[in-house]
């Protein structure tokens, strides 16, 4: 069996949903147009429960199935929040918000899991209960763990959590997942360098923080290279490195560094930022300076549970014949906070041919939705039959 029939009939409609989201894109936690939008159809449907403002702009729908023998609860979960970039698409459709874009498709993710509600509403062909959890904030605030912090899990008794992302470059009606680790952790630094400031023509009375900045910056590059142990894997990458103002006579007082650690151990993970301290402040001692390391845990690992893995790689190869198996990813993703609080998987569906991810030309590909809702209402139907 390929996608559900009833999705051919819906993909019209749930084209309209996604189109009209991608219309009207709304940044982090300000996706109030979107979750009304969502909590309106998902009343429409005939859901038996719809929450709103839980992790702020989250919105939760609850159906429950023809039988219900074991009170089993399973979460679906879709982003809802677009970026904050400028859209060179073109298209009929485009984002009429001045500086905000769905860039990354998370109003496919939205419409796919509201066609799934609508089909799951009409069938009801499971045991338990469906908790469609629909999250704002998923670029760069947590809204994952807003959610979850809130309380979602134990107020819905949800024990399994499935999301899913479009990935370009895969073929429409293909899917692609791994067991265990899948996107890495994320972590911002700041590192604030003092010297002390002075004529550029008598460096002996200063304390050159630009030179400080450029040599913590290389020892930098020898954390991945000569402390991560080479058969796993870490990203240490410097982004900003502000010194100075505009002129040519003066040294400084200050330098800052900033950027981004990307792993998948946690071990490797407090060696890097150990290891980060150790050289900042050995480097600019060695100068007669100081340096300040700020490290900030974002996200945590995205990591798949064996049991469900294995279930939704199943469900993919009902789908479409078969699973890809996809490559580890140094980027990260926010649904590892519902992971960490239950178990469950993350699974990528093909958007074919199309602008990468966060590009200003990128568009979520309409053919990939009859997949997509098949995947999402198959899971509940099959880890759930009704009794
Ligand atoms: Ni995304």
């Amino acid at each position: 069996m390929p996608v559900k029939n009833r999705f051919a009939e819906l993909h019209a409609e749930i084209t309209e949903w996604r189109r009209d989201i991608h219309t009207h894109p709304e940044v982090l936690y300000e996706t109030h147009r979107t979750s009304a939008l969502v909590a309106e159809k998902l009343r429409a449907f005939g859901c038996d429960e719809v929450v709103t403002g839980i992790g702020r702009t989250g919105v939760v729908g609850i159906i429950k199935g023809k039988t219900n023998t074991g009170n089993k609860v399973i979460g679906l979960r879709a982003d809802m929040d677009a970026l904050p970039m400028q859209e060179q698409t073109g298209l009929e459709y485009a984002s009429q918000t001045d500086g905000a874009m769905h860039a990354c498709g998370h109003d496919g993710h939205t419409a796919m899991l509201l066609g799934a509600a609508k089909y799951l509403s009409e069938t009801r062909n499971f045991d338990g209960s469906v908790a469609l959890i629909f999250q704002p904030a998923e670029e760069g605030g947590n809204g994952a763990l807003a959610m979850v912090e809130d309380g979602m899990m134990d107020r819905f008794g949800i024990q399994e959590v499935y999301g899913m992302h479009n990935e370009p470059g895969l073929a429409v009606g293909e899917f692609a997942l791994r067991k265990g680790p899948l996107l890495a952790a994320v972590d911002f630094f700041t590192i604030e360098i003092e010297g002390k400031g002075g004529h550029a023509a008598m460096p002996q009375q200063t304390v050159d923080p630009t030179l400080m900045g450029t040599q913590i910056h290389t020892a930098l590059q020898s954390i991945v290279s000569r402390n991560v142990n080479p058969v796993d894997r870490a990203v240490v990458s410097v982004t900003s490195f502000q010194t100075g103002s505009d002129v040519f006579n003066v040294i400084p007082h200050t330098a800052t560094l900033k950027g981004t650690v990307r792993t998948f151990s946690p071990d490797t993970q407090d060696m890097v930022e150990v290891r980060m301290r150790e050289v900042a402040n050995g480097i600019a001692a060695t100068f007669g300076g100081k340096a300040t390391l700020e490290y900030n845990r974002i996200t945590p690992a995205t990591i798949n549970a064996d049991t469900q893995a294995e279930f939704a790689e199943d469900v993919a190869t009902v789908i479409s014949g078969g699973c890809n198996e996809a490559p580890l990813v140094m980027g990260g993703e926010d649904f590892s906070y519902m992971l960490q609080a239950r178990p469950g998987a993350f699974i990528f569906v093909g958007n074919g041919d199309s602008a990468a991810l966060h590009h200003p030309e990128y568009n979520f590909n309409d053919e990939a939705i009859p997949f997509g809702s098949s995947f999402l209402s198959e899971v509940i139907e099959r880890r759930m039959p009704a009794a």
